[in-house]
């Protein structure tokens, strides 16, 4: 009797503990969900930690006040640049503008490709392929320094260009198709998104993190041979080993885009340019890698850049661009050039000694012009 007594006590105890471990649970649960819907959460990453004491951003922002730039406030704390999210563009007209520029970024084929709904006249990539999480990822090939900067003169050109020519730029070389005209809905929705992203950067201002990094050179050429074993064992899984990518269950677009071929970027692109490969990759390739989180040394993402810009892909008659040569940068590979050296040298490097060359025939120039 004293026995069953002493169990049925023993049972009582659990109980009570299980419930008031269930109220423990449920409390936390509803903290939980408050601290995620007003986005609250005390940021725990070792950056924060450290950056007491570290210099105040030039782009910080008061979170009360402006609570559509809560993303780039977060990512000031690093003093890197981070756009705000669009869901927190204005709700009228000009933010469902904005919504649908951002939309338009992240799934262009769906709209623009060879299946498009508005328009047939691009590849059937999409811009956030290399403008990832649509132009708002740090050192992601973003627009976070394109509202503060365009209009701007360019060298490619040799114009002022202003962010209309610069996105139909994209779309004649990376989309290897062809432009929207200016006062298309599509065209000024796509414009109004890269400029409220990047509205709150100061007037001529880089932000740090804005756009692709720039690797250092290597003091060798770039090498293709090293560059297709790096493509085989980091890249092959996913953009297929003859580099044709892997089409989406909707036939529209890409599950994994191209990266060479006919439906890839043509030779007019910025990406055919192996300094503007190499840096996409590091911070960016294999899918998943961040500027935290770099998979690949420098030396195999110039290698694998080499590599898959020796592969054919889309012509384009380029023989209006750089009308400065010494506007030209070093790896553009297509002569004539100013400075002697070969175009092979220019695709491949090394790098250095072709800048050293320029530098000093510029300042000859200036010398000349000066007088
Ligand atoms: C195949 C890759 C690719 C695709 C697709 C692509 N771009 Fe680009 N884009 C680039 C590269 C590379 C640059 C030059 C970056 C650099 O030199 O730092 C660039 C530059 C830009 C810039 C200027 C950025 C700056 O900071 O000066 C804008 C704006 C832009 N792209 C918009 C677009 C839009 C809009 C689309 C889709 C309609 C698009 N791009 C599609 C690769 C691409
Ligand atoms: C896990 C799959 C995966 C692997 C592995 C991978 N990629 Fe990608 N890659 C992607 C995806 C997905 C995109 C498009 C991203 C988007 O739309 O958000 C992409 C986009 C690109 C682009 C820009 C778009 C284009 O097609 O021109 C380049 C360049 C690129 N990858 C190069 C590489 C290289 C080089 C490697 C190997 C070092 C690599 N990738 C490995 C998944 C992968």
């Amino acid at each position: 009797m004293s026995h069953e007594k002493h169990t049925i006590e023993q049972l009582r105890r659990s109980l009570n503990i299980a419930v008031a471990l269930n109220v423990i649970m449920a409390i936390a649960m509803f903290l939980g969900v408050v601290l995620t819907l007003t986005d609250s959460w005390p940021d725990w990453s070792p950056e924060t930690w450290f950056k007491s004491g570290g210099k105040p951003s030039p782009y910080a922002i008061d979170l009360k006040t402006e609570p559509d730039s809560m993303t780039l406030a977060v990512a000031n704390q690093l003093s890197l640049w981070k756009g705000p999210d669009a869901t927190y563009a204005p709700q009228n007209d000009t933010g469902e503008l904005i919504r649908y520029g951002r939309e338009l970024i992240a799934n262009t084929a769906a709209y623009l490709g060879p299946k498009g709904s508005v328009a047939k006249i691009t590849n059937g990539m999409n811009c956030q392929n290399c403008h990832l999480d649509a132009g708002n990822k740090i050192w992601g090939n973003n627009y976070g320094a394109v509202a503060s900067t365009y209009p701007k003169f360019r060298e490619r050109s040799g114009a002022e260009e202003d962010l209309y020519k610069r996105v139909s730029d994209c779309m004649e070389r990376s989309l290897d198709g062809q432009t929207l005209p200016p006062d298309s809905r599509e065209m000024q929705a796509m414009m109004q998104y890269i400029n409220w992203l990047g509205r709150e950067v100061p007037k001529n201002e880089v932000p740090n993190g804005a756009g692709i990094v720039a690797l250092p050179y290597l003091s060798r050429a770039a090498d293709p041979v090293k560059g297709k074993q790096v493509y085989a064992a980091k890249c092959a899984s996913c953009h297929a080993p003859d580099g044709q990518g892997v089409a989406a269950a909707d036939g529209k677009t890409y599950t994994y885009p191209p990266l060479w071929g006919d439906h890839s970027y043509n030779i007019g692109a910025g990406l055919y340019r192996i300094s503007r490969f190499a840096g996409y990759v590091k911070y960016n390739m294999p899918f998943g890698a961040t500027y935290q989180n770099p998979q690949l040394s420098d030396e195999e993402c110039w290698d694998v850049a080499a590599f898959v810009n020796s592969q054919p892909r889309p012509d384009k008659d380029l023989s209006a661009d750089w009308p400065n040569l010494l506007g030209k940068p070093v790896d553009h590979p297509f002569g004539p050039y100013a400075d002697g050296f070969s175009e092979k040298q220019h695709k491949y490097g090394p790098f250095q000694p072709i800048k050293d060359k320029i530098t000093e025939l510029k300042k000859q120039k200036g010398a000349i012009s000066s007088k």
